[in-house]
């Protein structure tokens, strides 16, 4: 008798424990029919208590009898529970919280244009864009420089056909707006331009921001008001500038424009070679010939242009030792400045 008291134990607690291990209704309802179905374990223990003597019956009767009960009463609360479960889950739990996508932020080009771009805006001048490939005529010709004259050569470029290069500069837009629009024109020209350099300060691709004003009576002065307020607003308050004798075909008289050293403040160090002065950008009267190109009369008016190297200025304000830093895509130097 012994052995089937135990039998009856065993299977109880075999069945107690996998219903307490079910995962899902689905694997609840196997066991169900493993222990309590028509052909179950429990079932046949049940027919099984024939065979028993008179004397042992009522004893192990009850055991196996407790013993499908509990195992019953075990189920239908597990089964409850499913159900619960089952009702209460939404499909999509909305209160878990969310993955956040990581931020992006502007590159430090596209920031430092935007912010000249803005400072300019604000002095009234407005954006217009151009074509990065371009003609010889609006690269050169209409700029004034003369075909095969060396001014050329410090402009050398990729020509991608019969007089089609990448630009060299931005100062094709100042032809293509004066040959669309009446005077007075005040725009800046955020781009890509292009060069064979290729040294720490220089790179083949770089970009610029033209400037030009062509109004009535402008002068010199006012290139030069210009200038000092964009110094001023772009690098620090105080910022002074000074204009260099220089040449370009387009502008006459032409000026390099330097600031006073952003390191030493204009006393001289490692940055500005002694010199107290960091070049930043072309610049001067727009020369008129150019007027001739574009059917602006010269005794109408008169204008100021200026080319800015924007990697330049970026270098410059923000101490960047090499421009390769700006092309890279390290991620290190990137996140610096979001
Ligand atoms: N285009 C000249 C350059 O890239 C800069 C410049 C622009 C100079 C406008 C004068 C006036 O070197």
């Amino acid at each position: 008798m012994n052995d089937v008291l135990k039998n009856i134990e065993d299977i109880k607690l075999e069945a107690l424990i996998a219903l307490r291990g079910a995962s899902s209704a689905e694997e609840l309802e196997k066991l169900r029919i493993e222990y309590l179905g028509t052909k179950g374990r429990v079932t046949d223990l049940m027919r099984s208590l024939g065979a028993i003597s008179k004397e042992d019956r009522p004893k192990v009767g009850q055991a196996a009898n407790k013993a499908k009960e509990e195992i019953t009463l075990l189920h239908k609360e597990i089964q409850e529970n499913f159900k619960n479960v089952k009702s209460e889950a939404p499909a999509l739990d909305v209160t878990l919280p969310g993955r956040k996508p990581a931020r992006g932020h502007q590159h430090l080009i596209t920031k430092t244009m935007d912010e000249i771009c803005q400072i300019f805006g604000k002095l009234g001048l407005s954006i217009v864009e151009g074509p990065e490939v371009e003609t010889d005529y609006y690269n050169f010709e209409a700029l004034n420089f003369p075909p095969n004259h060396p001014s050329r050569d410090m402009q050398e470029t990729l020509f991608v056909g019969d007089k089609l290069l990448l630009r060299t500069h931005t100062s094709p837009v100042q032809i293509r707006t004066m040959e669309k629009t009446k005077p007075p024109v005040w725009i800046v020209v955020p781009g890509k331009t292009f060069r064979r350099d290729d040294d720490i300060t220089h790179s083949p691709m770089f970009n610029q921001i033209e400037g030009l004003v062509v109004d009535k009576g402008i002068t010199m002065a006012d290139l030069k008001g210009v200038l000092t307020a964009f110094a001023a607003a772009f690098f620090s308050p105080d910022t002074k500038i000074r204009l260099r004798p220089s040449f370009f075909p387009f502008t006459e008289p032409s000026a390099e424009v330097d600031i006073a050293c952003v390191l030493c403040g204009g006393q001289g160090c490692r940055l500005c070679k002694g010199s107290g002065w960091l070049e930043l950008l072309g610049s001067g009267m727009v020369d008129p010939a150019l007027y001739g190109f574009v059917g602006y009369d010269p005794n109408e008016v008169s204008g100021f242009a200026f080319g800015l190297g924007v990697d330049r200025a970026a270098m410059l304000k923000y101490g960047l030792t090499n421009i390769r830093h700006l092309y890279e895509g390290d991620l290190r130097f990137s996140r610096q400045f979001s």
